[in-house]
């Protein structure tokens, strides 16, 4: 995906996901396909007890697609979304989840333990981006991961499939989600493949050695899932590092630094000796 072409850099998600947008949800049969097929592999990375029902979250839940596949595999599910256009098509087509317009940047309030697992189909890299002077996307982040880890049961999973626009956001979301307590990786399905290559990251609550699943379609183990590779940071490493260290952080800063005001030293304006 050229970077121009990016919905994130078009507008806000509530503002881009517009009545028309939200339409193209319901009516565009190639893309519901990918995006249920996508949900259905984000259930099977939950690694769900068989055979009974769970209660998942849905982050991003748009109109309801990642949802109904959760329906279809015999699940409960709650959703969550920002842009209220997409929450009256998931209305409108007659979802059975229950649903809620929120923002996940200014993180959750559900009950601690509340879901046996959450899955998020390519919604969360919406969180990388600032749309306001006051939006910092390390602090969203955090805000959301913190408060999703103790909605969640012990030692339960969190699949999100993304689509991160470089490594440096990838690297973002992943310290976040350390910082928050959560362990996991990255497992990527046909790595070699540009248009079937999908990423999902793999988050694990209080589970602190867990066992990475397989990507698809990879010729080695390698390239199935990433742990995080040599040039970028690993778990521990993540550990207690500072966000004002991240690139981000540092990005984000100089580009809300103040010009100079006009009466400043930089102008020459005449000023007082300093006794
Ligand atoms: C590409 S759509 C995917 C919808 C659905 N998961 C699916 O697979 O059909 C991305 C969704 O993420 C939602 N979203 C983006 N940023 C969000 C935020 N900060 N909080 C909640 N939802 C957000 C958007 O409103 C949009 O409905």
């Amino acid at each position: 995906m050229s970077s121009h072409k990016r919905p994130e850099h078009q507008a806000p998600p509530e503002v881009f996901y517009n009545d028309t947008e939200a339409q193209k949800y319901s009516s565009n049969s190639r893309m519901m396909e990918i995006q249920s097929k996508m949900s259905e592999r984000a259930i099977e990375l939950l690694n769900l007890p068989p055979d009974e029902p769970s209660l998942l979250l849905d982050i991003g839940c748009g109109s309801g697609l990642s949802g109904e596949t959760a329906t279809e595999l015999g699940h409960y599910w709650v959703g969550l979304d920002i842009s209220s256009s997409m929450l009256d098509v998931a209305i409108d087509r007659e979802v059975e989840g229950g649903m809620i317009l929120a923002d996940a940047g200014q993180g959750l309030c559900f009950k601690p333990g509340t879901f046996d697992g959450v899955i998020s189909v390519s919604a969360i890299q919406w969180l990388c981006y600032s749309n306001s002077r006051a939006q910092n996307p390390a602090k969203r982040l955090y805000a959301f991961f913190s408060t999703l880890y103790s909605a969640m049961r012990h030692g339960t999973r969190a699949v999100f499939q993304l689509y991160p626009e470089n490594p440096s956001q990838l690297e973002l979301i992943t310290l976040q989600a350390t910082r928050a307590g959560f362990s996991g990786g990255v497992v990527i399905d046909y790595p070699e493949s540009t248009k079937a290559k999908k990423i999902f990251l793999c988050l694990f609550c209080g589970v602190t050695a867990p066992q990475m699943p397989r990507g698809l379609g990879a010729a080695d183990s390698a390239s199935a899932h990433v742990a995080y590779s040599s040039e970028r940071l690993t778990y521990k490493q993540l550990r207690g590092k500072s966000v004002k260290k991240s690139r981000e952080w540092i990005i984000e800063k100089k580009k809300r630094a103040k010009a100079p005001k006009p009466n400043t030293k930089y102008t020459g304006r005449k000023r007082r000796p300093k006794f």
